[in-house]
């Protein structure tokens, strides 16, 4: 999960790293009064998980509370490379005497940490690597011993800080990789890392990636979950522990197993060219033991989707038989009573096969057909959505 930034500000403060005092705001009065409580200059800063928001001019200074309350009317609503800003952040403003640039982050191809750092900070880290290389030192971070004061002072000094510098933002850097280990995060980067015209280091902007293989170990970070940027489905999904990608069809997609589900998706795509090009609304795998239960959550969350026309089930019966599967079925749209809408095909295979096939002929439902193979189930699928767009 990517923070925002005034949330990455909060962990830099937890974890005793020097920031910037910082107030979020969602109107342009909030703004106004965080500003005014702030006193001074202040620096208003559109809140998105996106970089280069200061080149979009959603970063902007402001002198008074009255300019601050313009800028965030400014930068409330305005669209960042696709993402539209909901909230700010009033931070204090700093007398920036240099910028530079540090990150520690998770290099998955060595299975080592990596940090990036530069004296040169402030500008597009991009840029300077492709520009100059030379200027961006790469120096591995063995995770066994992480960022002391001794691997940070080598990491200054390969980032060409000069020697006066070098224990304050050792210091700094120590700091930050204590964000790393402790939060669990894959990245944690600051730019611009600031020296101020009083000396102080001090982290201006902060971008964090926790790892969520470790939320077991962090239930605070629940909250740190933006629960109106998240896909309603996507969400519904998560809360029932189905595997569910939202996609952009008609056709949902129900099945058992990454892979059968990944091979009905391209199945039905192919047949979709057939019938008006409509395509897979979504994947999701209910995996081996596909209860009721599971089942009728599948079909909620399927059935959730506006844009769903039609509903192809495709499961292969291994350990689960088809009959519990096919029990599954009825069993789900029970309890989906009027909530189930659009027609379903059912394509069934494996152990005990005509015995779930017969549990299905005999209920009879009016919203389901059985499918013989995998590929007429695509296609009545298809066909189905077809007909219902129309
Ligand atoms: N609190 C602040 N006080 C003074 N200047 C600031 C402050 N915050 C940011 N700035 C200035 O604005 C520039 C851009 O800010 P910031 O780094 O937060 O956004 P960005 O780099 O454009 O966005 P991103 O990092 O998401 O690409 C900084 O390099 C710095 O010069
Ligand atoms: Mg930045």
């Amino acid at each position: 999960m990517d923070l925002y930034e005034y949330q990455a500000r909060d962990l830099f403060e937890k974890h005793g790293v020097p920031v910037l005092a910082g107030i979020v705001a969602d109107t342009p009065a909030e703004a106004r009064a965080a500003a005014e409580k702030l006193g001074g200059v202040t620096v208003v800063k559109a809140q998105v998980k996106v970089g280069g928001r200061g080149k979009a001019g959603g970063v902007k200074v402001a002198k008074t509370p009255d300019e601050a309350e313009a800028a965030a009317q400014a930068i409330l609503g305005m669209d960042i490379k696709g993402h539209t800003v909901h909230r700010v952040m009033v931070a204090a403003g700093a007398d920036i005497r240099e910028e530079y640039y540090f990150s520690v982050l998770l290099d998955r191809a060595n299975r080592s940490y990596l940090s990036l750092s530069s004296f040169e900070g402030g500008v597009e880290i991009e840029q300077l690597a492709e520009e100059r290389p030379d200027a961006l030192a790469r120096v591995e971070v063995d995770p066994g011993v992480g960022i002391d004061l001794d691997k940070a002072r080598e990491i200054a000094v390969a980032a060409k800080f000069p020697v006066e510098l070098i224990e304050k933002v050792a210091a700094v850097m120590v700091a930050l990789y204590g964000v790393y280990t402790a939060e669990d995060a894959t990245l944690v980067e600051v730019n611009p890392l600031v020296r101020t015209g009083s000396g102080e280091i001090v982290a201006l902007d902060g971008k964090v990636s926790l790892d969520d293989n470790a939320d077991f170990r962090h239930p605070e970070h629940a909250e740190l979950v933006d629960r109106a940027a998240e896909d309603p489905l996507e969400a519904k999904a998560k809360q029932h522990d189905l595997n569910y990608v939202k996609l952009d069809g008609q056709v949902g997609i129900i099945g058992n197993g990454a892979g059968l589900v990944m091979s009905t998706l391209d199945v039905v795509a192919y047949a979709g060219e057939a019938h008006g090009g409509v395509k897979p609304a979504n994947f999701l795998d209910i995996g081996g033991g596909a209860s009721a239960e599971i089942m009728a959550a599948g079909l909620d969350v399927i059935l959730g989707d506006p844009q769903v026309q039609s509903v192809f089930v495709n499961v292969f019966g291994g350990i689960t038989s088809c009959v519990a599967v096919a029990n599954g079925i009825v069993r789900a749209l029970e309890i989906l009573g009027d909530a189930a809408t659009k027609p379903i095909v059912v394509r069934l295979d494996g152990n005990q096969v005509e015995e779930g096939r017969a549990i299905l002929a005999a209920a009879a439902h009016p919203l389901v057909t059985l499918a013989t193979t995998m590929d007429d189930g695509a296609d009545s699928a298809a066909q189905l959505a077809a007909t219902a767009q129309k």
